[in-house]
């Protein structure tokens, strides 16, 4: 049956790759999606998906009462799906209050709008009946957890349940720095104001879900990389300066460790988790892959330069002399206030009930990541000079 997601943030990193997978993989869909083009939504990212029939494109706010309901009464949507939000945590330590703003308030009114549409009366108790098949979708992130010790000073075999086991196959390389991970169970303990925003977002989910029954899912990912990432996260940042030949900037000693997850395998566990997941559940989505911050700048110089090397075609984009891609590029500057120490996800829960296990490992995600930026430096160009917004402004004139 035709279902009809409202796709909020699709023109940002995550939500534009979300709403690439969906129109692959299904063809009886129809997206709508919200996105106030701030600095990091780019029309350009889904000039292709604005061409399809199943979508439509609504620039705008989710504060945006009025707005947000003429969506809801225009189009009968079977799912929200919550990406909008202000998702830098640098940006958050200097202007915090945007932060909650949007990403509370703009849950909320997304919220309060669903359990609008959706209900069709009330129960003997009073709790509000829905239309079969309706939720919503909040897409938060393991921050929300705090942050967590290094037992290693290096990355140790990551050893798996037989549970889990089961189903990861083929996955190689699996790494962890410590000997305790987050699962939905552990305390929430947010420490930056980007993930109390996001801390209390959840919880505004999950308040909707016990006090009015509105059907929910919430997924907690670690970081994503690939495609479309705004170069002012490091990976992309990373790539971009070397391209140019400029210093790569690493916070403090370059020690903190993330969890690094490919985008489209977070994508499919979004959609894994909305189709089976089970009502008002909370579930992690991690990449199985450790690892600290230098190592990962490290492995993106090693990994440019063995294409270079190999393809010499991809030398043309160098805005610097080959010689000069070197460890050398490497800047040790001052730490990031309240830098959380390590992140890292036990996907126990989504593995075992739906079978998602994170299939990309890092080597061959960062690869396709790099070539997917080599191959697209009029997209970084685009976002980076901010030339998206004369796009937006001839299209939607
Ligand atoms: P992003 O910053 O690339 O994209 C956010 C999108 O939301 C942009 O297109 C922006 O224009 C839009 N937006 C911002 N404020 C809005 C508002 N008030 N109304 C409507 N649209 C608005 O972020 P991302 O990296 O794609 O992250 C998507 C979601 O996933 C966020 O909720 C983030 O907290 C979460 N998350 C991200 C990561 C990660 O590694 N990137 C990891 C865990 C969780
Ligand atoms: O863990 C999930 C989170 O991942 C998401 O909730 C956030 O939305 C997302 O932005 C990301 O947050 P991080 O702060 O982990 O990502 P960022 O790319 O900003 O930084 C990754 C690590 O690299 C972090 O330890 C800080 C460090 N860093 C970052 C930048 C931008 C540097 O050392 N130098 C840099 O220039």
């Amino acid at each position: 049956m035709m279902k009809r997601y409202l796709v909020t943030g699709g023109a940002g990193f995550i939500g534009s790759n979300f709403v690439k997978y969906m129109l692959k993989k299904y063809i009886d869909i129809e997206i709508i999606i919200l996105d106030a083009l701030t600095y990091a939504g780019n029309l350009g990212t889904i000039k292709e998906e604005l061409k399809d029939k199943r979508v439509e494109f609504y620039k705008g706010d989710i504060r945006n009462k009025d707005l947000v309901e003429n969506i809801f009464m225009k189009h009968d949507i079977d799912y929200v799906v919550n990406f909008a939000a202000e998702s830098h945590v640098d940006r958050s330590i200097a202007e915090p209050q945007i932060f909650l703003e949007t990403n509370i308030l703009g849950t909320q009114n997304l919220l309060e709008i669903a359990k609008k549409f959706w209900s069709i009366g009330k129960n003997e108790k009073g709790y509000p009946i829905y239309k079969t098949g309706k939720k919503f979708h909040h897409v938060s992130t393991d921050e929300v957890y705090g942050s967590l010790s290094k037992n290693y000073s290096h990355a140790v075999e990551l050893k798996l349940s037989k549970e889990v086991k089961k189903v990861v196959e083929g996955r190689e390389n699996l790494k962890t720095y410590g000997t305790n991970m987050f699962t939905e169970k552990t305390p929430l303990d947010p420490r930056s104001p980007y993930s109390a925003s996001k801390t209390s977002s959840d919880m505004i989910v999950v308040a909707y879900g016990e006090t009015y029954h509105l059907p929910f899912n919430i997924t907690r990912c670690s970081n994503n990389y690939g495609p479309y990432h705004f170069p002012e996260k490091l990976i992309p940042l990373i790539i971009k300066n070397i391209l140019c030949g400029k210093k790569l900037p690493v916070y403090g000693k370059g020690d903190n460790v993330r969890d690094w997850l490919y985008v489209e395998d977070h994508c499919k566990g979004i959609d894994m988790v909305i189709t089976f997941g089970m009502q008002n559940e909370i579930y992690n989505i991690g990449g199985f892959n450790e690892e600290e911050n230098i190592n990962i700048v490290k492995l993106t110089i090693d990994k440019i330069l063995e294409i270079m090397k190999k393809e010499s075609k991809y030398q043309e984009i160098l805005k610097t002399d080959i010689k000069n891609i070197n460890y050398d590029l490497i800047s040790y500057v001052t730490d990031r206030l309240g830098h959380d120490e390590r992140y890292a996800i036990d996907p126990t829960k989504i593995t075992t009930e739906l079978g998602w296990y994170p299939e990309t490992s890092f080597e061959v995600g960062i690869e396709k990541t790099i070539r997917w930026y080599l191959d697209n430096q009029d997209w970084v160009e685009e976002v980076a000079s901010g030339d998206y917004q004369k796009y937006y402004d001839e299209m939607y004139r």
